[in-house]
């Protein structure tokens, strides 16, 4: 059974996970409301992914012998600047899960919890692939500069995108 302290930081992740999901839903209308489908398309998939990420920590906490408690969802910012505001945002912000995450990680060794250190292993992996893949379209975004040709094939990159489950099997075995 998982001790008090560590499920209460877990529920507070997952509160993080699905903010994240409302965040990257938010910056997909952005793209949708200038006509940006590509990245709008790119946004929604990565809504869908960090939803993934919060349920994983639900089944997680429900196969500890814990409850779930969900709380309030802060509302996310609704407009950028331009697109690459937006993904400089999305870099950042995934820096900062990372933080909340190697944090998390901490809390499992203080409290010798090694399933929970074993079940975040698949985090602290995600998020080197979650923050390089950002600053990969940061990247693209300040080498096109204001050409609306480089805008545009980064957009047609972008709507390539496809949200594939994650492979890991979930803790709860499913
Ligand atoms: Fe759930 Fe983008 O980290």
């Amino acid at each position: 059974m998982i001790k008090k302290k560590m499920q209460q930081a877990l529920d507070k992740q997952l509160n993080a996970e699905l903010y994240s999901s409302y965040l990257y839903l938010s910056m997909s209308a952005y793209f949708n409301s200038i006509n940006l489908k590509g990245f709008a398309n790119w946004m929604k998939v990565q809504a869908q992914e960090e939803l993934s990420h919060a349920m994983k920590f639900y089944n997680f906490i429900l196969e500890r012998g814990g409850k779930v408690i969900l709380s309030e969802i802060d509302p996310p910012q609704s407009e950028w600047n331009s697109p690459l505001a937006a993904f400089e945002h999305v870099y950042r912000h995934e820096q900062k899960v990372t933080s909340l995450i190697n944090s998390l990680v901490d809390l499992s060794i203080s409290e010798g919890d090694h399933a929970t250190n074993n079940f975040l292993q698949w985090f602290v992996t995600e998020q080197v692939e979650e923050e390089a893949s950002a600053d990969e379209v940061v990247q693209k975004l300040k080498l096109a500069g204001k050409s609306a040709g480089g805008l545009f094939m980064i957009d047609r990159e972008l709507a390539q995108r496809v949200f594939a489950p994650p492979t890991v099997p979930e803790a709860s075995g499913g």
